[in-house]
């Protein structure tokens, strides 16, 4: 599908037909990008292993009211815990340009991720403004919910056009476990309920599956969400970031957790929504809905990897276990242009070669296994 941005003087301010222009490859192959008769250009960049670029994932913030012992121990992210400052952190407007800029790259997902994205207490402000972006035909939010009742039809009428939930448990003992003793249960499904209302859907429950933690409540949680219409995706525990202690032992397979679900009710694979979608897709065959494994650690897969993270003080990482970004605040607050930022975009991305879930196994990967990015800095 051509993704598109809206006609815009980037790039140098060419005219149109000089504005669709040849980019090229790190090994130099060109690359056509994208032309459209209704006026719409979007220079779509594909990196050194082929791919496109066309999700952006927003970190808003680095804080966050959980402390799931998967992404936030409680015991690293105590309370003298140093997070990032607001004037570390992009500004509304900083973000804005950054995912316009993107745009005219390819892009048209956008997510907005944390830390906790609804402790940004202007978020409906900086939804409009994103939702208004020429090219963006998604814009998705992750957040635990907690803070989601109250603001849910803010963000819908502001533009939001879903919201995915991370709710591990809807057992109240295993939930509190999960998120580090904090929240409520019943606050996170008020929220649900509360997206649903708003039409934020189709609604996604994240839930990350620990062996030992919590893999014997996704039957239980699974039943709760069969026939709401909502789509729960079980998460394999990744070794995101240094500090989760994370062990192979403590992943649930995908495999072995797909047939626990099928002996209960049986499941039909569906195709996939769009190249580059995680989750690989089942219905139930009794017409209850759907649902999704996402196997990162067993079934990699960076072959189709479209996604950048922006990190919430601007750095720009082109995967999930990045030990290096790229700043993008000092040439914003420098004074970058959108032309000047799109070029250092698409360079750090026709440069990308990152596949670190299919290298895990690997030397490579041990290498790097002490200096990754923390997944709350990058939201997943
Ligand atoms: P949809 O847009 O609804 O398809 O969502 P998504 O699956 O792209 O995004 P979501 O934030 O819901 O991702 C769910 C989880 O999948 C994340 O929290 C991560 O655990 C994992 N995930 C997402 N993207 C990547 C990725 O690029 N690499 C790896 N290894 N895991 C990812
Ligand atoms: N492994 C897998 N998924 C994780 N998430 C956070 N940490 C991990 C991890 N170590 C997921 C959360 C949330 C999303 C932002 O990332 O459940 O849905
Ligand atoms: Fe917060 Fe989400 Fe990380 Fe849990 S997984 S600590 S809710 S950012
Ligand atoms: Fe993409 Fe990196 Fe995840 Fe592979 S490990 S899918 S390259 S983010």
């Amino acid at each position: 599908m051509a993704r598109r941005s809206k006609k815009h003087a980037g790039f140098g301010g060419q005219n149109k037909e000089q504005r669709v222009r040849i980019v090229q490859n790190a090994d130099m192959t060109s690359k056509i990008i994208a032309d459209d008769s209704a006026g719409y250009i979007a220079h779509e960049v594909r990196d050194a292993l082929d791919r496109p670029l066309h999700d952006l994932r927003i970190s808003l913030l680095d804080r966050c009211n959980f402390r799931c012992p998967y992404c936030m121990p409680e015991t690293e992210f105590h309370d003298d815990y140093q997070f990032l400052t607001r004037s570390q952190r992009l500004t509304h407007k900083e973000i804005l340009q950054v995912a316009h800029v993107a745009t005219q790259l390819g892009v048209s997902k956008l997510r907005l991720t944390g830390g906790e994205p609804l402790l940004d207490k202007k978020l409906p402000e900086l939804v409009r403004g994103l939702a208004a972006l020429p090219g963006v035909e998604d814009l998705a939010l992750t957040t635990n919910a907690i803070l989601l009742a109250p603001i849910a039809a803010e963000l819908a009428e502001a533009g939001l056009h879903r919201v995915t939930i991370s709710l591990d448990s809807m057992d109240e003992q295993v939930f509190r476990t999960m998120s580090g003793g904090r929240g409520e249960l019943a606050t996170v499904l008020a929220g649900i309920k509360a997206a649903e209302e708003a039409g934020l859907s189709p609604i996604k429950i994240n839930v990350v599956v620990e062996r030992g933690v919590n893999d014997h409540t996704v039957l239980e949680l699974l039943d709760h969400f069969r026939g709401t219409g909502h789509i729960v995706r079980l998460i394999e525990f990744m070794d995101v970031g240094n500090r989760n202690g994370w062990r192979r032992m403590q992943v649930v397979p995908s495999r072995e957790l797909l047939a626990k679900v099928q002996e209960r009710w049986p499941l039909r694979s569906l195709d996939r929504n769009y190249p580059g979608e995680v989750a690989r897709r089942y219905q139930y065959v009794d017409g209850q809905g759907e649902i999704g494994f996402i196997s990162s650690v067993t079934e990699p897969f960076c072959g189709s990897c479209s996604r950048a993270r922006l990190s919430s003080d601007g750095m720009l990482y082109t995967c999930l276990f990045a030990t290096q970004g790229t700043d993008l605040r000092e040439p914003i607050r420098n004074g970058a242009n959108d032309d000047e930022l799109g070029d250092i975009l698409s360079r750090i991305w026709l440069q990308r070669a990152d596949r670190y879930s299919e290298l895990r196994r690997s030397d490579v990967a041990e290498h790097h296994a002490l200096s990754k990015v923390e997944m709350y800095r990058i939201g997943g």
